[in-house]
């Protein structure tokens, strides 16, 4: 399906991409059609913009970035502490609380060929990460007497993959009825010229567009209005690549509510001042996470007169949303970050180049520049070593072997 070959080549011609059909002759009736429907729905307007603003550069200067206020789970009095769990634990068994998983991202990293919650950490009983998070929402259900509902976040790229691991494994014995799999978006990616590229069977080469995309996904997918429909008001999105994540948290969900906010995450104290994780912040005012990727070292290494980190406290990745904000979010646009990537391409001849160096721009969004539309956020500092072990890396800092070991010393095995 999809639009004319005579479409397809206005279209291309507008926007300055021509050598995406340049192999269009080469190409069998599949790749046509898909190329057909590529052309139709992406946005030529957007990715031209984007790669203009790869040219920018970006700045923190005029932001004024402060630490940001959070509440410590373990000094929490027992009087609020039996408050926040009250508030909590009636929601949840109310049936409003439900726990989304990021699992669309590919494990590049850690070398894995397959969706990363395949994965086998090498515990004695060679349980997936997949299985380690099925056990987790399992146990929760139980305690709470109530399905929980698992929305679990694909890729094109990996989407089938992990649909059959859930079904050869019987769901881990977690209710089918209750797991929903949906898929983030993606976007071409472009040379240094703005050209954008086309990949080995000659049609656009299109990569996920980051976990900032989640709230349009859900939106797109109808997975907020299964959420209403169902009467969830709550969701939890987390990871797939901590084997200690905790998806339902009463304690979280209860400083929401008694804060009266629409968002929550939750830190653990950043080890060092070089660890590879985003800070929590306040960004003129709104929430906000400082990435890795851009503190300034000056910024990393502050210390307070106790000699603690000022910004030292880590996002990792485990938020939850009142999912009336998540529609929210969904209908304005988050910023993109860049990525200068080696990417292999088809030329115009119709030859596969495998580039030696970075020759290609990957545009994401990330779920945490979602927070400033927010108004504030409750953050909950909780004990890394009961909830992060992340697996990242085939070796050394955040692998499986670090991750294994945080796993079998909070569980005891
Ligand atoms: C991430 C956070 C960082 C945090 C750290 C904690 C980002 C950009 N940064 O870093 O602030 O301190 O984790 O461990 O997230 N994913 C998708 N789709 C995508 C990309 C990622 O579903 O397009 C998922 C991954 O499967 C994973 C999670 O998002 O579950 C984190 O992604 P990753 O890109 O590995 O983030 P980090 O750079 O490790």
């Amino acid at each position: 399906m999809g639009i004319s070959y005579e479409e397809m080549k206005t279209k291309v011609e507008k926007y300055n991409q021509t050598q995406i059909m340049s192999n269009y002759e080469r190409l069998n009736d599949q790749a046509k059609s898909e190329l057909a429907e590529q052309i139709e729905r992406i946005d030529f307007d957007q990715v031209n913009k984007l790669y203009e603003s790869t040219k920018e550069e970006i700045s923190f200067e005029n932001d004024v970035i402060e630490p940001i206020a959070y509440v410590e789970k373990d000094k929490l009095s027992e009087e609020d502490l039996q408050k926040y769990l009250n508030l909590g634990e009636t929601a949840i068994k109310e049936g409003k609380y439900s726990v989304v998983t990021m699992a669309g991202g590919q494990g590049t990293r850690l070398g894995h060929s397959g969706p990363k919650g395949t994965f086998d950490i090498g515990l004695d009983s060679h349980k997936s990460i997949f299985e380690i998070l099925s056990d987790n929402i399992k146990e929760e259900s139980e305690k709470y007497n109530v399905m929980i509902p698992w929305y679990i976040m694909t890729s094109k790229e990996n989407n089938d993959q992990t649909k059959e691991f859930f079904e050869q494994n019987n769901y881990f014995g977690y209710d089918k009825n209750y797991v929903k799999f949906f898929q983030q978006g993606k976007l071409p990616m472009c040379d240094e010229n703005g050209k954008i590229l086309v990949n080995e069977k000659g049609i656009i080469k299109e990569a996920s567009d980051g976990h900032g995309g989640i709230f349009q996904s859900m939106k797109r997918n109808n997975v907020t209005e299964d959420m209403k429909n169902k009467g969830i008001e709550w969701a939890f999105i987390g990871p797939v690549d901590n084997v200690l994540v905790k998806m339902v948290d009463p304690v979280l969900l209860g400083v929401m509510i008694d804060k009266k906010v629409l968002g929550g995450g939750k830190s653990v104290v950043k080890a060092n001042p070089s660890e590879k994780v985003g800070v929590f912040c306040k960004r003129n005012g709104k929430p906000g996470v400082v990435e890795y990727t851009e503190i300034s070292k000056e910024m990393a290494e502050q210390v307070d007169e106790n000699g603690e980190l000022v910004f030292g406290e880590s996002h990792i990745n485990c938020n939850l949303f009142n999912v009336n904000a998540i529609e929210e979010v969904a209908n304005k646009n988050l910023p993109y970050h860049i990525a200068h990537k080696k990417a292999s391409y088809l030329d115009e001849n119709g030859n596969i180049v495998v580039p030696e160096k970075p020759n290609a721009y990957k545009f994401e969004s990330f779920i945490f520049d979602a927070f400033d539309m927010l108004d504030d956020m409750a953050i909950l500092r909780v004990k890394r070593e009961e909830e992060f072990a992340p697996v990242k890396n085939a070796e050394g800092t955040d692998s499986p072997e670090t991750a294994r070991e945080l796993y079998k010393k909070y569980y005891n095995i």
